[in-house]
This record gives structure tokens, C-alpha cells and sequence, in this order.
């Protein structure tokens, strides 16, 4: 299936004594290789202090053309040939507004790569954090000479060592488990981190922030968590408020959390070079920075100017941040106060490429180049420590990162970074989370409605309602935009947007239940069904999952094409319960608040029927069973918020099936002691058969039996 080196592009260049090499010096000087001791791009010059120190290595899987994973970059989910062009580029980047259907490198990188075909599921993880160059070479099948097809993948990092695992599956199921056990299955986040977010650079200031949250109320719109951006520091110092602005920051978080909701604020990894204040000297007469190549405290420039970057790979640094984030150290802050890591690919505004240089020295005297696509992973885990000591280890955190690597999931979310407010922002945002959650990281999400740029009504209600069926749900706009609070653009809009948002919420125990799965399976929630797009492929593939969403991502659109996939099965349509025969494409008429989506037959959902206000309104009281003969699925019910679930055992799981007009509720594996009045008060049936007749629904301890049909038989459409 899979060999290793079978072009022999197995490569590796030893780390070299620079003393020894400084005496060879004019030798060398003749020897074009004494070059790569030193690099210089623009006015940037690179000294590695252990001259040159590449790896390579070469994987042919064979019989595969199918190749999906190696995030983040903004193109397609399928792996492309890179034989005629640029290859996939791993390292870790602050690029504003990037460009579409690049191979370019963003804020993130999992060096995994998944290879798929009808019977088989693979994976090769590159585990190395240095800037790495991925090449993927395809060659069909050639079926008169009979040459099977394949795919050639050479990997490429600019240091580091060999250290590669190869996930045999074979299905994607359990190559996902494997790949989960190896680094790390996705947290399992406070359920309001699930419900819908309200980003903006910046609110303005307290009144700002209690008047846009008192608008979602007024709106009926539900929402958990209202997030502040740089501007409410003092000067872009992290963890101080600016007092003018929010003179009492912890009142407001009073405020908010009297309704149940949260507070996010921004923490950057740069410190303002500041001896004047106190965290900024802590952290110098710590040895918290990263040095530079002469052992000086580092300095580039990002928001508050001239700055020093925490060394987040030191296991002291981390801890010292950690512990900045304690309620009693963190003045103005509560335990409802939560973080979002920015800017740590890391950004240096003037940095090369508009990051750390190479040659800045970290902990253990390791060089940049070596760790870079980790820098943010680190800081990522940190302030999930931080978060988590500061309610005695009770509390789940939650920490949104820009920058991650392979094992981000462990700690929290992820977005896609700056993107703008254009309808191939809104499109290319589909295969980037589906890639992300390919790779693991199954929290993300992004910006909706675009972060640069204004997006006109219709885009932004085609976005939130994109969003709301993706992991991560926050709306996010730059400084220069105007404001876009849902309704600010009449009421036509608002509705669609209030719509959108509903409907998010009275899923979110279906969600909430993904999650849990992500959290103990590695099955992520967002699922690719489209693996292999030969038509003939793509009907009989056998999706996994219940529902199947098909967003609006082009402007006036009045009819969209479904591809109902898998021949053998069939789909409702959840809003007009219809029934449609997989296999097909489907035509379907659509207005501004139309969102396809339908119910795989053979699935439970459960859901919420009524949306609340937040997060903490909720509960399952509604199982759709969508029938294929047969149905099933599962509910898991928590407290929401504390690592109980964990240590306790308090949670409750439950499986739903039905088979021969009878209708089980029991408990789904591991037993939980999750005390809960949740009680589930209707039950829809879609797909039955025969004539109409009344509803009896019989609860009798664990076992619920149905005695006759909710629903008639409903047309099978095509
Ligand atoms: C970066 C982030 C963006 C944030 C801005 C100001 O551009 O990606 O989300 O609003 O910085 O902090």
C-alpha cells in the first residue's frame, strides 16, 4: 500500500560544529555549500548556528489519487498535483487577506497527509515543526498497460529529525482513532463555546459592549459570548484594561454572566518593551523571552510597538504565564472571562516574511527554525493551563488560537485567520474547516461575514447561515469596516440572520454530542462525504454522519444542486420532512432563508425545539428518527462547563434505535451518574410506511415503545 523511499529522496544533512567549520573557512568559501551557512533574504540575513540541516524523505502509496489533509492553506480539500507548481508549503504565517487558492503557508500546520480510495484509508504524519515543503506527484492509471494509479509524496523540512508514522486504517474512521491516540483527541469544549459568538476590532467601550449585547436580546437572537479585541488593553499591554474605556471590567463580566454569558478578551504573545510595567519586567528578570542570535533579548514590532516575544517552548515561561491568568494576579478579570491567542505564528511586523527570524534562540538553546510551526501550539497550551489552575483544575477552558500544529485539538478552537468579506472567501472557507477537520483540529471556524471589507446583506446572511453548520460560530470584523451587528441591515435580513442563529441552537445538543464522539473517538464533526468524486464512486459511498448540509455560497441564487450521496440510502429534507432517494443530485428551489440541509435515513437527532437566549436555555426534547428501516443515534448530556464529565463519571449517554416499530433508549456504553430532569418530549418519525393513524408513545422506565406511526407515509421524491 505504502513505500517508504521508493524514490530515494531519503535525505539527511548532519548538524555541523560551527568552530570547525569557521576554520575551513576559505576553503569553503569556494564550495558553494558554505553558503547555506548564511542566508539572506531582503535585508534579513540568516546564520545557522549549525549550518545546514535539511531532511527529506519520499512515500508512494500505491493505487491511490486521492490525497487530503496538509492544512493550513486556502485551497482545495483535495490534495493538488504539484508536479507543474508550487509545492505545499508548512510555516506557520500572519498573512492578511490572503490569497485564494494558494499553497502558501498560513497561521497553522499539521503535517498529516491522508491518502483514500473505495476500501482503504491512510495516513502519513511528518512529525516536524521546522519549515517543511510537501511535493505530491500523481500518476494515473493507465488501464490498456495495465499501471495501476498512484501518488508520490515527498516531504522536505528544513531541519529537525526523521520521525514519521504511517495510520493504516483502513477505514477513515479508524484512522482517525489512530491518528487521535497519536496526538491527541479534540477537547471537549464548554457547551456555550458551541452556541453562536460576537466578535468585533473593537467594542468601544462598556456601554458598547452592554449595548450590543441588550440589541441580541431585543432581536431575539441568541447568542453566549461577546468578545473584546486589542483595544480595550492599556497601550496593547495584555492582561490590564484600558481605564478609561473599561474602567470596570469585572462588573461587566457581572453583567453578562447574570445572563449566563461569557466574556472573551484578546492575549497576544508579544510584550511591550515597557521597564516601566511590571509583568513586562517579570518577564524579563524571569529569562522569559526569546533571544536573538547573540543572546540578547529578542525585540521585532507588533501592536504596542517595539516588543518581546514570551518563549512559550520553556516550560517556566509557560508556567509564569499560566499563572498571570490567576483571578487574583489578573486584575478585573472572573471566572467568566475567557482567551483568544493571536498573532502567534508569531507576527513581528518587521520581522522576515513578517515573523521570527530563524536564528533566534530558544529554551535549551534551540534555534527558531527549528520549533516555528510550534510557537503557537505553545502558547496555546499555556494559556489553556492557565485557565484551567485558575478554577482549581474544575473548570474546561476555552481558548480560541490562531496559529496551532498537529495536537491543537487537545487544547481548544482555531480560526482561519484574516480573511475578507467576498463570496470566494465565503466558498473557500467549506474546504479549509473540512481540511482542518481531516487533520484533527475539528473546533474551527470562520470569520463570518469576512474580516476585511464590508459584505453586502446578502453575503452576510448566506454566511451566517454557512457558519452556523460549522464548528466554531463567531461573527469578526476589522476596525475599518462598518458595523455589522445583525441588525443593522433591515428587518428582511435580521430575520434570515435571527433564522440562521435559531436554528444553530436547537441543534446544539446534536452538536454538543458530535463533540463528545470528537472528544472520545477523534471522529470529527465536520465530515467530508465527498472523498472521491467519480460520480460512480461518489453513489455508492457510504456517508457517515446524519446531516447533510449544502450552504448557499453564490449571490442570487434561486435554485441549488444537491448531490444526495450513496445509492443505497435515503435523505429528508429537515425543514419540509420530503424524502429523497440518495445517489442523485437534486434540484431545489431556494430563497434568502433557505439552508439545505437533510437527514441521512437511518439517523436520531436530537435536538432542542425552542432556541433560548444562550447556551444555558437549552435541552434535547426532540429526537427526529429518520427511517431507513431501521434508525439510530446518540445523546450525551453533561453539566456543560466542568471536568465532572471526566472525573466523576458525570455525564449521560444514551442510544437511541429503533428497529421493528420498537424504540430503545439505553444507556450507550460506559455508564455515566449524570443526574438530569431532560426529558424528551417528542419524538418525529420520518419514512413511515402505511396508512396514517394515531400516536401513541409509551415511556415505561428505559424502554420507550411505540404502538403506532406519527407520520403517513411521505412521498419518495424521484
Ligand atoms: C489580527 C487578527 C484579527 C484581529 C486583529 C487585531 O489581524 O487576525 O482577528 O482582530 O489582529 O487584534
Amino acid at each position: 500500500m505504502v513505500t517508504f523511499n521508493s524514490k530515494g529522496k531519503l535525505w539527511f544533512e548532519t548538524l555541523q560544529d560551527p568552530t570547525r567549520a569557521s576554520s575551513h573557512d576559505s576553503e569553503l568559501q569556494e564550495d558553494h555549500t558554505s553558503l547555506l551557512w548564511k542566508e539572506t533574504f531582503k535585508q534579513f540575513v540568516d546564520v545557522k548556528a549549525n549550518g545546514p540541516s535539511s531532511i527529506g524523505s519520499d512515500f508512494c502509496f500505491h493505487e491511490f489519487s486521492h490525497v487530503y489533509g496538509l492544512p493550513e492553506h486556502a485551497d482545495s480539500l483535495q490534495l493538488r498535483d504539484t508536479r507543474h507548481g508550487e509545492p505545499y508549503r508548512l510555516y506557520n504565517l500572519d498573512v492578511f487577506a490572503y490569497e485564494l487558492y494558494s499553497r502558501l503557508g498560513l497561521y497553522g500546520s499539521v503535517p498529516l497527509l491522508v491518502a483514500h480510495k473505495p476500501d482503504r484509508t491512510l495516513g502519513v504524519f511528518w512529525l516536524n515543526a521546522s519549515e517543511t515543503f510537501v511535493n505530491d506527484d500523481r500518476s494515473p492509471q493507465l488501464k490498456r498497460k495495465r499501471i495501476q494509479p498512484r501518488t508520490d509524496v515527498h516531504w522536505l523540512s528544513e531541519s529537525g529529525v526523521i520521525d514519521c508514522v504511517v495510520l493504516l486504517g483502513p477505514s477513515p474512521q479508524q484512522l482517525f482513532s489512530q491518528y487521535a491516540q497519536l496526538t491527541g483527541y479534540q477537547a471537549l469544549p464548554p457547551l456555550f463555546a458551541l452556541g453562536y459568538h460576537q466578535c468585533r476590532w473593537n467594542y468601544n467601550d462598556e456601554a458598547d459592549v452592554k449595548a450590543v449585547d441588550a440589541g441580541f436580546d431585543r432581536h431575539d437572537i441568541p447568542y453566549d459570548v461577546i468578545w473584546l479585541d486589542i483595544e480595550h488593553t492599556d497601550g496593547k499591554r495584555y492582561f490590564t484594561w484600558d481605564s478609561a474605556l473599561f474602567p470596570e471590567p469585572a462588573s461587566l463580566q457581572h453583567h453578562l454572566e447574570k445572563k449566563r454569558r461569557k466574556l472573551v478578551v484578546i492575549n497576544d504573545p508579544h510584550i511591550k518593551t515597557d521597564p516601566d510595567w511590571s509583568l513586562y519586567r517579570e518577564a524579563r528578570d524571569g529569562g522569559h523571552f526569546v533571544k536573538d542570535r547573540e543572546g540578547k533579548i529578542y525585540q521585532g514590532s507588533c501592536w504596542p510597538g517595539n516588543s518581546s516575544y514570551l518563549d512559550f517552548s520553556s516550560p517556566d515561561t509557560r508556567s509564569w504565564y499560566s499563572r498571570c491568568f490567576r483571578l487574583d494576579k489578573y486584575q478585573g478579570s472572573t471566572p467568566s472571562l475567557f482567551v483568544w491567542n493571536d498573532m502567534n505564528e508569531p507576527s513581528v511586523f518587521d520581522g522576515p516574511e513578517q515573523t521570527m527570524p530563524k536564528d533566534a534562540v530558544h529554551y535549551g538553546g534551540w534555534e527558531h527554525r527549528e520549533l516555528h510551526n510550534l510557537y503557537g501550539f505553545y502558547q496555546h497550551m499555556a494559556t489553556v493551563e492557565g485557565l484551567i489552575t485558575r478554577s482549581g483544575g474544575l473548570e474546561r477552558p476555552f481558548v480560541l488560537s490562531r496559529s496551532f500544529f498537529a495536537g491543537s485539538q487537545r487544547l481548544g478552537a482555531v480560526w482561519t485567520g484574516d480573511n475578507a468579506a467576498s463570496w470566494e472567501y465565503l466558498k473557500i472557507s467549506i474546504p479549509m474547516l473540512l481540511s482542518l477537520s481531516v487533520a484533527g483540529i475539528a473546533f474551527c471556524g470562520a470569520d463570518v461575514g469576512g474580516f476585511v471589507q464590508d459584505p453586502e446583506p446578502e453575503l452576510l446572511v448566506r454566511w451566517y447561515q454557512a457558519a452556523a453548520l460549522q464548528p466554531f460560530f463567531r461573527g469578526h470584523s476589522a476596525n475599518t469596516t462598518k458595523r455589522r451587528e445583525p441588525w443593522l441591515f433591515g428587518e428582511e435580513v435580521t430575520a434570515s440572520i435571527r433564522t440562521a442563529i435559531q436554528q444553530r441552537y436547537c441543534l446544539l445538543p446534536y452538536w454538543y454530542t458530535l463533540f463528545h464522539q470528537a472528544h472520545t473517538s477523534g471522529q470529527p464533526p465536520l465530515r467530508l462525504v465527498l472523498l472521491l468524486p467519480p460520480a460512480a464512486q461518489w453513489k455508492h459511498c457510504r456517508p457517515r454522519g446524519a446531516l447533510l448540509a449544502c450552504p448557499v455560497t453564490d449571490p442570487g441564487v434561486q435554485e441549488i444542486q444537491v448531490l444526495l450521496p450513496g445509492s443505497d440510502e435515503v435523505w429528508y429534507d429537515v425543514h419540509s420532512a420530503e424524502m429523497y432517494k440518495g445517489g442523485k443530485t437534486l434540484s431545489l428551489p431556494v430563497t434568502l432563508d433557505s439552508v439545505p440541509v437533510f437527514q441521512r435515513g437511518g439517523s436520531v437527532v436530537c435536538r432542542s425545539t425552542v432556541s433560548g437566549f444562550c447556551t444555558a436555555d437549552l435541552h434535547p426534547d426532540c429526537c427526529p428518527f429518520s427511517l431507513q428501516g431501521v434508525a439510530d443515534g446518540e445523546l450525551y448530556l453533561d453539566d456543560g462547563h466542568s471536568f465532572s464529565y471526566r472525573d466523576r463519571k458525570a455525564f449521560c449517554l444514551r442510544r437511541f434505535n429503533m428497529l421493528s416499530g420498537r424504540l430503545l433508549c439505553r444507556s450507550a456504553g460506559e455508564e455515566g451518574t449524570f443526574d438530569t430532569d431532560t426529558v424528551i418530549q417528542s419524538v418525529i418519525i420520518l419514512g413511515v410506511k402505511g396508512k396514517p393513524s394515531t400516536v401513541v408513545v409509551h415511556v415505561s422506565g428505559e424502554e420507550l415503545c411505540l404502538y403506532s406511526c406519527i407520520y403517513s407515509q411521505l412521498d419518495c421524491r424521484n
